[in-house]
């Protein structure tokens, strides 16, 4: 049985603090603007934000490449900045995680600007190298760089290092204790201040066999389904770093550690985040996310390509991992993928309102927590034409539908959406039937219910568009139906349903029945209680 905790209980909210609020007129959203923010993040009824990487880098990948661990980045603010941010979120029972990445830093990184001077510098040991005199580097791909390849060379150590995303974000080596008492002790520096827990991006690829094997792309055909970073995600000496990490620094404090493991299969995840192997709290799956994207172009996703029953699938067995102990997340879009609505929905005026409701309704209704990406609680869309790019997702958020729509008094980094003038915040606090009122309902819902949190799930068998689950446990049983289409579907009542029904959330304001049939409208969510 799942023990309680709070990181369970939470509704996450995901700020990309670059686009969330510019307090100081630079066209670059900040810590500061995050806190003129506050009482809307309380208001949202929200547990925690989970902060995109705000540490110095020069900003090659949005942050993803650090460059000072210990420093935040000038665009974002002072030391101090974070401080009153971290203390005012605490003041309103807020907690903090914050997005790092430790599979990689910044080129810019005072200890790769020392290890590439010379192989006897003593930061050289921090990263991954090929020496010239041993051939060519053996094949690896770089994520960033398709078909590219995954080492650079470098003419002062006359060697090459290792990147699994771009030139600009050197591997670090792990096998080197140092590196990982450099970082264990940036955690500690961030734990000490207060945070409340860290996403750990791209940890599944911190531990590389070292002796780099020969892997040939027929390799990863045959044994890696295809996909390097199945590869990347099965070091030698994985699970043995995170204990120790475990052991070393998040024993001694309260804070959650969740993983954001790329390459990791459904059948290998519970080993993470077994409570008796002591290494993650949560594991974030990318199976979801990754439906319908163009093979070989990261970050390109064909619209509608889903499958429901696909959809369903994964859902499902995702849960099935974490059934008896574990835990995981679930979202539906991030920085690095398109707006939920217009990928998993539909952003047409006539069924935008709908469908962001219904998915909200899935992610606050599944036993994992959600992670919601902020101005999807206000059914932001793309900017772009499909096929969508993860900068889609990355367009300031729109507080107003002024000029600027209250973004910035200048310029923003990236543009605005022009659809900020009537989908942004303030219109949607005074719609009472906006998307932002309706997920608050839910927000407070799922607080009132943990059947919703630790109940059981048990998907239905109901026709493909519609997916249908129970979540019950000793208090509750509560069926949850969402209408996944722009037709109607039927829901054939019986034995579950008796009329009248009790609905405990519609995001429509009726509910059809005809005789035995409960006739879904286009994108209908329905929590109904059975109990
Ligand atoms: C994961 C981040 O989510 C993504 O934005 C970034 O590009 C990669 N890590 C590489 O750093």
């Amino acid at each position: 049985m799942t023990s309680e905790k709070w990181w369970k209980e939470a509704i996450v909210y995901q700020i990309y603090a670059r686009s969330f609020k510019d307090s100081n007129g630079d066209g670059i959203g900040d810590l500061n603007g995050i806190l003129t923010k506050i009482d809307y993040l309380s208001w949202l009824r929200i547990d925690a934000i989970c902060l995109n990487p705000i540490f110095d880098s020069p900003n090659e990948n949005n942050g993803y490449d650090t460059s000072d661990y210990y420093t935040i980045h000038t665009e974002y603010g002072k030391q101090e900045d974070f401080d009153d941010l971290l203390q005012a979120l605490h003041e309103q029972g807020v907690k903090l995680i914050l997005d790092i990445v430790v599979n990689h830093t910044s080129n810019e990184h005072y200890w790769f600007q020392e290890a590439k001077k010379s192989r006897e510098n003593i930061y050289y040991r921090y990263y991954l190298w090929w020496p010239e005199e041993d051939g060519e580097p053996p094949e690896r791909e770089s994520f960033f760089d398709n078909p590219g390849k995954g080492w650079t060379y470098n003419l002062q150590t006359n060697s090459w290092y290792l990147h699994y995303f771009s030139p600009a974000q050197p591997d670090l080596n792990w096998e080197n204790p140092a590196v990982r008492k450099e970082i264990h002790n940036i955690f500690r520096f961030w734990l000490q201040k207060g945070v409340d827990g860290f996403r750990l991006h791209d940890i599944s690829f911190i531990s590389k066999d070292i002796h780099f094997p020969k892997i040939t792309k027929k390799i990863i055909e045959h044994k890696y389904q295809g996909e390097w970073s199945h590869y990347y995600a099965q070091g030698p000496r994985l699970h043995e770093f995170l204990n120790e990490m475990r052991v070393e620094v998040f024993d001694h404090f309260n804070a959650v550690i969740i993983g954001e493991a790329p390459g990791i299969l459904a059948e290998h995840a519970l080993s993470f985040v077994d409570p008796q192997r002591a290494e993650l709290d949560v594991f974030t799956q990318f199976e979801g996310i990754g439906m319908g994207y163009v093979s070989g172009e990261f970050r390109n996703v064909i619209p509608h390509t889903y499958d429901m029953r696909i959809f369903k699938n994964i859902f499902s067995r995702w849960n099935d991992v974490f059934l008896n102990i574990g835990w995981g997340t679930i979202y539906l879009g991030n920085h690095d993928q398109p707006r939920m609505v217009s990928r998993w929905g539909n952003e047409s005026p006539e069924y935008r309102k709908s469908s962001a409701k219904l998915l909200l309704t899935f992610l606050l209704s599944m036993r994992a927590t959600p992670f919601i990406y902020n101005g999807d609680e206000l059914g932001m869309t793309n900017i772009s034409a499909a096929p969508w790019v993860g900068d889609d997702s990355r367009t300031p958020f729109p507080w107003t539908g002024d000029d600027g729509c209250g973004f910035s008094s200048a310029e923003p980094w990236i543009s605005m959406d022009p659809n900020c003038v009537f989908i942004n915040q303030e219109a949607s606090m005074r719609d009472p039937d906006s998307i932002l009122h309706y997920f608050k309902k839910l927000a407070l819902f799922r607080h009132s219910c943990k059947t919703l949190v630790y109940g059981n799930y048990i998907q239905l068998n109901t026709e493909d568009a519609l997916y249908g689950f129970i979540r019950s446990d000793e208090k509750a049983r509560l069926l949850i139906l969402l209408n996944f289409s722009d037709q109607r579907v039927s829901y054939i009542m019986q034995p579950l349903l008796v009329n009248p029904i009790k609905v405990l959330i519609n995001n429509y304001s009726d509910v059809r029945i005809n005789e035995k049939n409960l006739e879904m409208l286009p994108y209908q969510a329905l929590i109904v209680d059975l109990s």
